[in-house]
């Protein structure tokens, strides 16, 4: 039985992650912190190991004694931070010291996956449209961005790492709370628009994704990164029509002028740094909602790894409507 650590399993992908590997017969141990939710980690043949990703020294301890992996995914990051610093330490600095940690606990894995993201490569030409391309130079506009963009570096520059770097567009799926809000808006009637012009966006459903982290996991591939969609571009009406539909609503649309959108943004992180909490929409946010080209070159994904998406933004909207209702979230 193949061996595979998760970190972040806690979360929206994470737990997708080891449910998925425990379809497949993995002896699965999710990653996680003393304060993680169990939520979604209730299956009892999950194995759990919290994890201090803080401190290098703690962690390779930690890693000699749970033995070695076959696989490391590492998924845990930060999406949503007031702070550069944040970012830079969790998304960055943690990955660092797991990736040293598993280098000193002499337990390297046959293949380590980082959990990266689009971001890291920054938005497409807003003029020409085109697609975003492995082969462009990264320019990541947000610190949230950076901060994956310099993990990534490190990761590259270690020889003996078995790494394979996955960059997802936005993965959207049951559980997940962001693209969720739009969800409920849309359910309460209203419609809301960022700016004038329609945003190229591009999805992968989390069914998709993490069935994608297994076959890259047991492919001979190794030290190549890859964006991660479901191969389609979506026009930001569309996405909203395909969401209207399955809600069975038809909401009234409000554009807010994306000045409006960057006040409220800048309004909420100064909330946010007072009382002590992270709002949704925050200024490191408000340059992911501004970009217009979120297109993406999947190609190589298609080629090396075989890799079709099962669901398209119709079916997997429909798929998470249907659990959001379940749940009564909706
Ligand atoms: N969702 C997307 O659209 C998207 C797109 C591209 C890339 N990604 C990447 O996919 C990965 C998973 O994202 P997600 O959407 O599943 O987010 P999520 O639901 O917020 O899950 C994040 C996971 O990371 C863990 N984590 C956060 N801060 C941590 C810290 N300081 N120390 C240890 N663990 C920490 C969380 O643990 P707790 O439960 O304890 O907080 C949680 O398990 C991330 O690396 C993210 O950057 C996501």
């Amino acid at each position: 039985m193949k061996r595979i650590l998760i970190t972040g399993a806690s979360g929206f992908v994470g737990s997708f992650l080891v449910e998925h590997g425990l379809e497949l017969g993995y002896e699965v141990t999710a990653g996680i912190r003393a304060s993680s939710s169990r939520r979604y980690l209730r299956d009892e043949r999950i194995r759990m190991a919290v994890l201090d990703l803080s401190r290098t020294q703690v962690l390779t301890e930690q890693l000699r004694s749970l033995g070695r992996f076959d696989y490391v995914v590492h998924n845990a990051g930060l999406t949503r931070a007031l702070d550069g610093a944040d970012f830079d330490r969790v998304n960055h600095q943690y990955t660092r010291n797991l990736a040293d940690a598993l280098r000193a606990s002499g337990n390297m894995p046959d293949k380590f996956i980082f959990i990266s993201s689009l971001a890291a490569f920054g938005p497409g030409n807003p003029d020409s449209m085109e697609p975003i391309r492995l082969t462009d130079t990264p320019h990541p506009d947000t610190l949230y961005g950076k901060s994956k963009l310099r993990a990534e570096q490190y990761l590259m520059s270690l020889p003996e790492l078995p790494w394979l770097i996955l960059r997802p567009t936005g993965v959207y799926g049951p559980r997940e709370t962001d693209y969720f809000l739009f969800l409920k808006s849309v359910q309460q009637g209203i419609e809301f628009r960022m700016g004038r012009k329609p945003q190229m966006l591009t999805f992968i459903y989390v069914r998709d994704l993490v069935r994608l982290v297994y076959v890259a996991l047991e492919a001979p591939v190794v030290r190549k990164a890859y964006f991660v969609g479901d191969g389609q571009v979506y026009d930001s009406r569309e996405y909203a029509r395909i969401v209207a539909r399955h809600i069975g609503r038809k909401p009234l649309t409000i554009t807010l002028p994306l000045g409006f959108v960057q006040a409220v943004c800048v309004l909420l992180g100064a909330l946010g740094k007072v009382f002590g909490f992270t709002p949704t929409l925050h200024p490191d946010k408000y340059r992911v909602l501004r970009v217009t080209n979120w297109n993406c070159e999947t190609v190589p994904l298609a080629e090396d790894f075989d890799f079709k998406a099962e669901y398209d933004l119709n079916r997997g909207v429909e798929e998470s409507v249907g659990w959001y209702r379940r749940e009564k979230w909706l």
